[in-house]
């Protein structure tokens, strides 16, 4: 494909400086300054006439999308791993190249990940809570008691880049790993992980902590629902780092509230940013807003990556890490 001449960026949200300034230097920049979601119709405002389109995990990015950019469009790059936000067929009909960040955002999102598995086994932040609200508390033998990780069964879903990350810090902290993955893992990544590959009935049966690590797709969504959640042991923790809707979010509560599991660690939401009321009401589990990928250093590798990608397409030396469609 030619390069195109003077390109146009849209970026619907404000991205680090490192990144804005390499767009400003390889041609015409507009950008939201807005940090919440931008809304809609500001959205398709912002995007008409760009030749690529900077977007963010809440962007939705459909065939009015698509129509209101226009036919110039080239590349939509998205700053996440994560793709499910762009329907990747529609820009495929129009030629429109969708780009992800893969690779930069595993350590970080690794990391998050097992703050949860943590928090939740060892009942970190119902411990703040109870220490903030100044209830009395004293130490005790079976004061506020968690469980030890050494030992025990790691059931990772998906083992792609930041699943293989989580099981190497596992790993660390004595844990053995199970995943369940849809094509298996290569010899040698198998074998410095001692890992087993099971099928998921299995693996949730038989996992102390299950952690989710799959891509959102018509496949994945509710891929842990009641039937699942009772499938495994009472003394489980679930940990969500994924995306929202891969889990029932109905049904983990009433899950918890029943002790079907012990505890859970959720980091992504269904209906996001809203969360589940009932999951509110309830000590043994762990929320957080969406910090995966949140670190300084990161956030800048993403933004510079997808930077890369949306100009790379746009000289024709095509995409850096292009996605298709699931
Ligand atoms: C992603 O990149 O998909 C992450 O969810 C961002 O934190």
């Amino acid at each position: 494909m030619a390069a195109t001449a003077s390109p146009t960026f849209a970026v619907t949200n404000r991205l680090p400086a490192t990144a804005l300034t390499t767009l400003r230097e390889a041609g015409e920049l507009r950008v939201d300054e807005r940090t919440e979601a931008i809304p809609r119709a500001d959205l398709l405002e912002l995007v008409a006439g760009a030749d690529a389109i900077l977007t963010l995990l809440h962007d939705r990015v459909d065939e009015e999308l698509l129509e209101a950019a226009g036919p110039q469009l080239r590349c939509v790059a998205n700053v996440a791993v994560g793709y499910d936000n762009v329907d990747v067929a529609a820009a495929t009909r129009r030629d429109v190249v969708v780009t992800n960040t893969p690779g930069v955002l595993d350590d970080a999102t690794a990391d998050l990940t097992m703050a949860l598995v943590l928090a939740a086994t060892r009942r970190v932040v119902e411990g703040d809570r109870l220490v903030r609200a100044g209830r009395p508390w004293t130490w005790g033998m079976s004061f506020m008691l968690g469980s030890g990780l050494r030992g025990k069964l790691l059931g990772i879903v998906g083992l792609g880049g930041i699943g293989r990350r989580v099981a190497e810090r596992a790993r660390a902290f004595g844990m053995e790993i199970a995943y369940h993955s849809r094509h298996p893992a290569s010899a040698e990544l198998v074998a410095a992980l001692e890992a087993e590959r099971l099928p998921l009935d299995q693996l949730l049966a038989r996992a102390d902590v299950v952690s989710l690590h799959c891509p959102l797709t018509p496949q994945t969504h509710h891929l842990i629902g009641s039937a699942e959640l009772d499938s495994m042991k009472e003394t489980a923790v679930l940990v969500n780092a994924a995306r929202g809707p891969v889990v029932d979010e109905r049904a983990l509560a009433a899950a918890l509230a029943a002790g079907e599991i012990a505890a859970a660690g959720l980091d992504v939401y269904e209906r996001e940013p809203r969360v589940e009321p009932a999951l509110l009401e309830l000590e043994n589990v762990v929320l957080s807003p969406h910090l995966g990928s949140a670190t300084v250093e990161t956030r800048t590798a993403m933004a510079e990556l997808a930077t890369r990608n949306a100009i790379s397409v746009l000289r024709g030396e095509g995409p850096l890490t292009p996605v298709t469609s699931q």
